[in-house]
């Protein structure tokens, strides 16, 4: 063994050590590791042959290419009954040794020779060091996030397909996002992401919160993760008390590996700015994450007015005279580059986007609740001119808890009605 090799043993030791120290899953860990030797007799180190005398990079590359061959990651890793991954190696002259475990929580040990300098971090942090080299870190990211996959899922939020094909029963985050997987071309999207109850309901007593799951909660999640803009009305921020999402670092490495920046911007319809600036949407910077600026799509007049007052804040899209246009404001989005745009309502801004035929997908879940008070339907509307409501069933899937997933597409342009 060279003193390289030794060396990105102890880095790995120093991690499994830090791993052990803070375990909270019962038991000692179970550890795949990527290493040129086994670090412990304990520890199954299951790319030790092969690979010695290759860079960290190449490692992972080999590791991820193992992998695939035994049915996808997150398989093996399930196979396997795998509780953490761990890496380690030398790059720039540094080692740098890595365990995630499936919480979710990081390890990061890292130092010279002689002298490992360790820190215990969270995610998102791992991803904003500057530290370890970006390459690096992108590439562990994306390693962990498809190695020991996020947390198994909440209580109660299993999902199984039910149509086009009544097939698996336990959708893995891989699968569930394929189900989802927006549409390979790159001419802009917008989607609507909303959950109702049986009788039709959006909210009650002012919020959605109540019609909300574990389940649900799941792909809501997962449909954010896709998009490059969250676009919403002024009445849900200020009725949801809407604030920025935060994201881990294997979910952020999974956006870059898919083109997009590392949070969706953030973009709010309304005339009269009457947003709490120091709300938790305006905080750009909060738990180590950085997030983009919000944009308010105003009208001209609301600009003029009042654009001055929240122009530190926010950044200011002027679309419409005394309303925003609607089609000028998305017209306006995707020339800037934000090709999916994923709208979260509320049901005035639906509702308008609807009759301005800007919807491209309706991604909606019907919560198992039968609650016959008044309020709120997904969309509002002015009486007597419906949109044209033509759509097709895309997709549709079931939660344990009997939340129906219903994913749903406009028809070809051949089966559109005329004028
Ligand atoms: N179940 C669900 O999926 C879901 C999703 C989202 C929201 N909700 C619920 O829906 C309720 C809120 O409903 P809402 O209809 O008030 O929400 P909204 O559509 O989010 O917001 C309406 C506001 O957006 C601005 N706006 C909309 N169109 C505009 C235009 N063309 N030009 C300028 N401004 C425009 C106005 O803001 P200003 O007033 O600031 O001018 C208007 O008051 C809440 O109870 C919320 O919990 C439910």
């Amino acid at each position: 063994m060279t003193s390289a090799h030794r060396d990105t043993s102890s880095s790995i030791l120093s991690v499994l050590e830090e791993l052990s120290a803070t375990w909270r899953w019962g038991g000692p860990p179970t550890l795949l590791t990527i290493s040129h030797r086994p670090p412990k007799p304990t520890v199954p180190a299951i790319l030790a042959r092969g690979v010695d005398g290759h860079t960290p990079l190449d490692l992972l590359a080999h590791w991820i290419d193992q992998c695939h061959r035994h049915r996808g990651i997150v398989n093996t890793q399930r196979d396997l009954g795998v509780d953490a991954v761990a890496v380690s190696g030398e790059i720039d002259g540094q080692h740098i040794g890595y365990a995630m475990d499936r919480s979710g929580l990081e390890y990061l040990v890292r130092g010279q020779r002689h002298g490992p300098e360790r820190r215990r971090t969270s995610g998102t942090d791992v991803a904003a060091g500057t530290r370890p080299p970006d390459r690096l870190t992108e590439r562990l990211a994306e390693l962990v996030w498809r190695l020991a996959g996020p947390p198994p899922p909440a209580a109660g939020s299993r999902i199984r397909d039910m149509w086009p094909t009544a097939g698996l029963v336990d959708l893995d985050e891989d699968e569930l996002h394929e189900r989802y997987a927006p549409p390979a071309h790159n001419r802009g999207h917008v989607r609507l992401v909303t959950v109702s109850s049986i009788d039709g309901l959006a909210a009650v007593n002012g919020s959605s919160a109540a019609l909300t799951s574990s389940g649900d909660q799941r792909v809501y999640r997962l449909i954010k993760r896709e998009a490059d803009l969250l676009l919403l009305g002024a009445g849900t921020i200020r009725a949801e008390q809407y604030g920025q999402t935060a994201l881990s670092a294997p979910e952020i490495a999974r956006r870059r590996a898919n083109g997009l920046p590392p949070y969706p911007a953030v973009a709010v319809v309304t005339r009269s700015l009457d947003l709490d600036l120091s709300g938790p949407l305006f905080q750009h910077s909060a738990a180590g994450h950085t997030h983009p600026r919000p944009i308010l799509i105003v009208p001209a007049a609301a600009a003029a007015e009042r654009g001055t007052a929240v122009a530190e804040a926010a950044e200011l899209l002027v679309a419409g005279e005394h309303d925003v246009d609607l089609h000028q404001a998305i017209q306006t989005l995707r020339q800037r580059g934000h090709r999916r745009i994923v709208c979260e309502g509320g049901p005035s801004l639906a509702g308008q986007l609807a009759h301005a035929d800007l919807l491209d997908e309706i991604c909606m879940t019907i919560a198992p609740q039968l609650l016959a008070v008044a309020g709120p339907r997904i969309t509002a509307g002015p009486a007597g001119q419906p949109a044209d409501g033509r759509w097709q069933l895309h997709r549709s899937l079931l939660d344990e808890q009997g939340n129906l997933f219903l994913r749903y597409t406009r028809p070809g342009p051949s089966d559109r009605p005329v004028g």
